[in-house]
Parts: C-alpha cells; structure tokens; sequence
C-alpha cells in the first residue's frame, strides 16, 4: 500500500472515531480485539518501563459495581462488545525492582552497565522529573504512559472499523477498592489509570464534532 493510500485510511480513521456512548449489540472478531490489545501491548513507555496492564473486563459483577459508582461509563458498561481497564504501577522508583527488571529484560546484564543505566534513572527521576520521592508523582508518572495505549487503541480500533470511548468519569478510590475486593488488581503496587470501551456505534452524535481551528494548535517555530 502506498502513502497515499494509507494517509487515506487514517484520516478516515480520524475523522470517524468520535467518543461513543452506547453501541449496538454486536461482538468485536476476537482478532480485531487481539490486533486492539497488541496496540497496547506494544505502546512505548520511558525508560522501557512497561509500568502497566490492560485487562479486558468480563466478569459481570465487577461490571456491576463499577457502573453503580462510575458517571462517565454507565451506558457503556451496559451496552459496549468489549471494556478494557487501564492499570497502571505504583512506586516504580529507580530502585525498584520493576526498573531493575526491565533493564534485564532489555538484555542489560552486566552489573557495571547496570549500575550505571539505574544511577543514570535516579537522577532522571530525582532531578530531571522530580518525582522519585513522592508517590503521587510515580503514579501520575506511569498513569499517564497509559494514555499512549490509551490513544494508540482508539486508533487502531478506528482503522478497523470500531468504536471508542475514553473514560476517566469515575471516582478513582472507589474502583480501586472495588479491583482490589474482587482481585483485579493488587492496590498496593498498582491502580486503574483510565478505562475503554469499544464497540459498534448505535447511531451517530446528534452533534458534529467540534474542534478548535486547526492553525489554533498547530504550528511551526522558526
Ligand atoms: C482522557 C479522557 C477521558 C474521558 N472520559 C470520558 C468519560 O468518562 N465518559 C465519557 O462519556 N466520555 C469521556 N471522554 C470522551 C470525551 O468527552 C470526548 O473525547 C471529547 O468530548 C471529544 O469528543 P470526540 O472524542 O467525539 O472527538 C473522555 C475523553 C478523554 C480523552
């Protein structure tokens, strides 16, 4: 396929996936959802993190609970093929042994290299991001490397004809706490970033989507 082509697809793409609410009652192919997760999967992270996990929610109460507490999803919940929840890790600090892991799993072995690859993400992390020494900042930190999975699902869904929504309308403590009862997460070490629900549009927006002028957000400094 030539760039033509394919800078068809994805303005087609774009222009066509707009947040969905409520969808018909219709399953995604299992390898759509597949090519969907691998878009996650495969999503860069700093320094190779992967402080996350993407889980496909399928399990009827958890569902029930999180619609009982959570504004921006209800409909969603009730109607989309499929619900993806956004888990991000907590406390991954340079010294921890997530940050050590995935140096090994980038083939970094030898303990002088990995010594000087983890001071180098202290001082990233202490200095740079200025987050090493508060928990809130290391979560914001990975949580937001989530919204790159996040934005790379929609689109590969959109290419493939699927729907989307992004969602963050809930009350974070109480679906964390809600993950934790039923087991989905270990809130100690991780919690939800954000959620996604994809699916088959029931009908279009009343409303055209709006957006500010292109020139407004785009621009190039000489
Ligand atoms: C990070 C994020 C969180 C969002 N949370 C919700 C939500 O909880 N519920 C909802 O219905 N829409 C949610 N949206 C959808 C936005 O309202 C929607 O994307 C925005 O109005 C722009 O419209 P468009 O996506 O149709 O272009 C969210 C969007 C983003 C990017």
């Amino acid at each position: 396929m030539d760039n033509q082509n394919i800078r068809q697809q994805l303005q087609d793409a774009y222009q066509n996936r707009v947040a969905i609410r409520v969808y018909q009652d219709k399953k995604i192919p299992q390898e759509d959802l597949d090519t969907i997760l691998d878009a996650a999967w495969l999503s860069p992270s700093s320094i190779g993190l992967e402080g996350w996990r993407f889980v496909v929610l399928e399990n009827a109460a958890v569902k029930e609970a999180i619609k009982a507490v959570s504004w921006g999803a209800k409909s969603q919940l009730d109607t989309a093929s499929h619900f993806i929840l956004l888990i991000a890790e907590k406390n991954a600090r340079y010294d921890s042994p997530s940050v050590y892991d995935s140096l090994v799993r980038r083939g970094i072995s030898d303990s002088k290299a990995l010594e000087a690859r983890l001071k180098q993400y202290q001082i990233f992390q202490e200095s740079d991001m200025e987050i090493a020494d508060d928990e809130r900042r290391l979560w914001d930190w990975t949580a937001k490397q989530t919204y790159i999975a996040l934005g790379n699902m929609m689109t590969s869904a959109a290419l493939l004809g699927i729907d989307s929504c992004p969602i963050e309308g809930f009350p974070y403590g109480k679906v964390n706490a809600i993950l934790a009862e039923h087991g989905v997460i270990d809130s100690d070490k991780e919690g939800i970033a954000s959620m996604l629900s994809l699916g088959y549009r029931l009908q279009n927006p009343k409303h055209p989507r709006q957006r500010k002028e292109r020139k407004a957000v785009i621009s190039t400094f000489n």
